[in-house]
């Protein structure tokens, strides 16, 4: 039994209620991350070392938290982040999400690595803007990962296109898979279930699926993803794309800056949620270091960054240090996995709801308002 959707008060409330409902399998998917788990670990703290430096006695009764995304107008600085496989969460899969978040006028980024195809999913935004006069400033972009075969990654860039999405964010982070330990003990326990002891071939010539290869989400990807993709791809992809396209998974100042030069519309500084690289720096540690030592590229392409954001006052930290808006992750898996698209609606309101108790105990008005010195970094710049 999963409590009452609005006895949700803080994100975090999500897991719980997910993780009584889920299948043991489906919650291993959503919450694993890489090796040890530090750089997961990370991206959840780094968000806590940083604190506000708030003026008083400023005139905040009313509140605007609208800011554009790759030119469209948003209503909040966020949006829900692009995750695989959300059959396995809900069985209205990404769907589900879509309407959730087109109902409370939010962005989405849709996996290559969904349940549905992209055609499907762009149905059911398209209805569910029907079902609401379009009256949602919500939009669909894609989340690309590149398929080992050029032809096919061109059939699936231009099946995108025909589709409607507004944008390409390509997943630089995942030339390889990550090691998900949880994922690991999973395979493990269930090639031992199947009989296989020392010889693993042998039970996948039976007819078996390979254990060693993950087994939900990951397996799309384990076949699929080209460990080749290099900055020079980027040329070929955007003849074929032709529109704005981010980068997502920027994890140093070098690479902010070549994106910059290869012409992005945006990077998105990310270490996949801490599912990939082990001791990854968290999105913040990019963030500060770009301001460090490329600060002259803020404002020249968009930069958004994702990973542990989990209270709207993290967005807030995200704004103040020069981030365009923010992605959030599974926060959103969980509501959908718990209460379907009224859980995502209610995330949504939770997020809203912190930002807004947040810009007006900071002193602002509006999201231009934010500036570097709101925020006191010292603690991270200094460990
Ligand atoms: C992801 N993420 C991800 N990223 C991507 O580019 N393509 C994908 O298919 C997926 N799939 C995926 C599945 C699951 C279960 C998770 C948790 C994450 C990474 C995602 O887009 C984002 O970078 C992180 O989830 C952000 O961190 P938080 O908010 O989950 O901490």
């Amino acid at each position: 039994e999963v409590p009452h959707v609005s006895l949700c008060i803080a994100t975090t409330d999500f897991e719980t209620a997910a993780k009584a409902v889920l299948p043991h399998k489906s919650y291993v998917y959503a919450s694993t991350s890489a090796n040890y788990g530090l750089s997961h670990k990370g991206n959840l703290e780094d968000w806590n070392r940083i604190t506000f430096r708030p003026r008083v006695m400023r005139d905040v009764g009313k509140v605007d938290m609208r800011r554009s995304i790759l030119g469209y107008s948003s209503k909040y600085p966020f949006y829900i982040s692009p995750m695989g496989t959300m059959g396995a969460l809900h069985p209205g899969a990404e769907p589900e999400m879509v309407r959730g978040g087109v109902r409370k006028g939010c962005h989405l980024v849709i996996s290559t690595a969904s349940t549905k195809q992209n055609e499907a999913i762009m149905e059911s935004y398209v209805a569910e803007q029907h079902r609401l006069n379009d009256a949602s400033p919500s939009k669909l972009f894609f989340q690309f990962y590149m398929p080992a075969d050029r032809n096919r990654a061109i059939d699936l860039l231009h099946r995108v296109k025909r589709a409607g999405y507004k944008a390409l964010w390509i997943t630089v982070d995942t030339p390889v898979l990550g090691k998900r330990t949880a994922d690991r003990v999973l395979q493990a326990e269930e090639a031992l279930a199947v009989g296989v002891e020392e010889e693993p071939t042998a039970a996948w010539e039976a007819g078996h699926e390979n254990p060693l290869v993950p087994s939900i989400g990951g397996r799309v990807v384990g076949g699929f993803l080209s460990p080749h993709t290099t900055w020079e791809d980027l040329a070929w992809i955007k003849k074929e794309w032709k529109g704005p396209i981010v980068l997502k998974g920027i994890q140093c100042a070098e690479d902010a800056k070549l994106a910059l030069e290869y012409g992005c519309a945006g990077i998105l500084l990310s270490n996949h949620g801490g599912r990939q690289l082990h001791s990854a720096p968290s999105a913040l540690m990019t963030l500060l270091e770009i301001r460090t030592y490329c600060p002259e590229i803020i404002g020249k392409l968009e930069i958004y960054v994702d990973g542990g954001l989990r209270d709207g006052t993290d967005v807030l930290k995200a704004l103040c240090l020069g981030a365009t808006a923010v992605g959030v992750g599974r926060p959103f898996l969980y509501a959908l996995a718990a209460y379907g698209s009224k859980g995502v609606e209610r995330c949504v309101d939770i997020l809203a709801d912190e930002l807004q108790i947040g810009m007006g105990l900071l002193g602002i008005t509006s999201l231009d308002q934010v500036r570097p010195e709101m925020v006191n970094a010292s603690r991270l710049l200094n460990r």
